[in-house]
């Protein structure tokens, strides 16, 4: 008895499309170098993948205890920032990523360690499904890391441009970063200049890092779509 084909097209499911991602970032992996690794559940995939690499690089530099964490349970060795001069790439994922390959980030509460590793690597590559491509920053709401006492006082500062805000909870009380600080949840904001508007918030004093990743900005994109990963560079 001969059997039909089956035609049913298989539908990826978002992790699908993440693992896809992780797996296609390996190619970016410098043979001997520090890979610059990022934090999130796409960046968990790659994690996992870099594992099958290990042997081929000197180790990672990682941007949470989290990812640390994971990456030393996969026996790959993770240096201190401060022990490496700069990294050949940087790979991470995002909350949104635009055409021009800006991004916001931080819905994993570490955006300044994110920042500061992508700041000393030539190249960053951003890792996302196709939902978080978007045509302007916004929709997602900004995270922004704040000195506790400024709280308030930066509240008012983007309530004046007619934002909503909320201060990140974690089991009830705010939740604190791995650098000892809180997350502001920024809504309702049309990011059109993102270089202008980082550059405008990152003078507010009790800023540590505002989500927008425009003077860090993607040099590529691995998108995962339905029909396969496409590559975006700007
Ligand atoms: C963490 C981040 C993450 O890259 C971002 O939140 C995307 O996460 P995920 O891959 O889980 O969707 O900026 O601070």
């Amino acid at each position: 008895m001969t059997h039909a084909p089956n035609l049913t097209p298989t539908v990826l499911s978002q992790d699908d499309l993440k693992t896809l991602v992780g797996q296609a970032a390996l190619r970016y992996v410098v043979a001997g170098d520090i890979v610059g690794v990022g934090t999130g559940s796409t960046v968990n995939k790659f994690i996992d993948a870099l594992a099958a690499m290990k042997d081929q690089i000197k180790g990672a530099v990682s941007s949470s205890v989290a990812s640390t964490e994971r990456l030393q349970a996969l026996g790959i060795t993770v240096f201190d920032c401060n022990d490496v001069a700069e990294l050949s790439v940087y790979i991470d994922g995002a909350d949104e990523i635009d055409h021009q390959g800006y991004m916001i980030k931080g819905g994993g509460a570490a955006l300044t360690r994110e920042k500061i590793v992508a700041a000393q690597s030539h190249q960053f590559v951003c890792i996302a499904d196709e939902s978080k491509l978007v045509q302007t920053l916004g929709t997602y709401p900004l995270p922004v890391e704040v000195i506790p006492m400024a709280v308030n006082r930066i509240t008012r500062q983007f309530e004046a441009m007619g934002a909503t805000v909320v201060l990140r909870q974690k089991d009830g009380v705010p939740l604190v970063t791995d650098n000892g600080q809180y997350i502001l949840d920024v809504r309702g904001l049309h990011i059109a200049d993102p270089l202008g508007f980082e550059a405008q918030v990152n003078q507010w004093p009790g800023v540590v890092t505002v989500g927008v990743f425009a003077f860090q900005k993607a040099q590529v994109c691995l998108l995962g779509t339905a029909s396969g990963v496409k590559t975006l560079t700007f």
